[in-house]
């Protein structure tokens, strides 16, 4: 089993020279545990000053999003190559609020996948349903229906480059965390679809959670053996908080 990952997506939050603040903070109070991942998911225009600034920690680097083109008349857009000279080792793909306000869908999400894994960016999948959707009973259904067409042609091969988090939209940036057990249930939902139809065995995979991960509720979550780390936003803001998380991350392989 890989170690646990922790990610924290700063989402838009934070100037370059804010983000080397933070890192100089954050820095202070974090002692590396090769038990835990740690990544951090700046903004594009911070990400250079933070590979300066965590290059002799273990820390990597994650982008938010990334376009599925490697070069070309893309207005504003940028490109896996990009990313991987500027330091990033990883890519959030598919989180809900590109879903949301940016119109992303399944199809674009999977061509980003594949152009991320064609130039070693390991994307992070995010998947998770609507509040409406829960109620409704769809859960299940909706969180298959993304990880098949987000997922589609890729090879079982590649399928060990991924991270899936189960961020249950409703649970984002609203201080309501889904609880163990529905997350746990999701996650052993996930794995399931990954082995039927990828054959992945679950151990090779780190199925993460995100959406109000916090100091007070990370050692619950992570009792969970389905849990393999977080996917963290506002939490990952304050650098004592992030540090409590990893610290949570931690604790729960003893
Ligand atoms: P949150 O965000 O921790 O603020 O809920 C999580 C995410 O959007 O990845």
């Amino acid at each position: 089993m890989h170690p646990p990952l922790i990610v924290g997506n700063w989402k838009m939050y934070k100037t370059a020279s804010e983000g080397r603040e933070f890192i100089r903070d954050f820095l202070k109070l974090y002692t590396a545990k090769s038990s835990v991942d740690v990544a951090i998911a700046p903004p594009f225009t911070a990400i250079h000053s933070l590979h300066e600034a965590l290059q002799s920690s273990p820390i990597t680097l994650a982008a938010q999003n990334v376009f599925c083109e490697h070069e070309g008349a893309f207005t504003g857009e940028v490109s896996p190559p990009m990313l991987k000279d500027l330091g990033c080792t990883s890519v959030i793909l598919g989180h809900s609020e590109r879903r949301q306000h940016f119109g992303e869908d399944n199809d674009l999400i999977n061509r980003k996948v594949h152009s991320a894994l064609s130039h070693q960016l390991r994307p992070i999948l995010c998947v998770g349903e609507l509040l409406r959707e829960r109620e409704a009973g769809q859960t299940n259904a909706v969180i298959e229906k993304q990880l098949l067409e987000g997922l589609k042609d890729i090879s079982a091969e590649h399928m060990g480059q991924m991270t899936i988090a189960y961020e249950p939209v409703w649970a984002i940036g609203t201080g309501k965390a889904a609880t163990v057990d529905q997350a746990t249930e999701v996650h052993t939902l996930i794995g399931a679809v990954l082995e039927n139809t990828w054959g992945t065995k679950r151990e090779t995979i780190r199925i993460v959670y995100g959406g109000s991960v916090n100091p007070d509720n990370a050692d619950s979550l992570f009792q969970s053996p389905q849990i393999n780390g977080a996917l963290v936003g506002k939490a990952c803001l304050n650098p004592d908080s992030f540090v409590k998380i990893i610290g949570s991350a931690h604790r729960s392989l003893n």
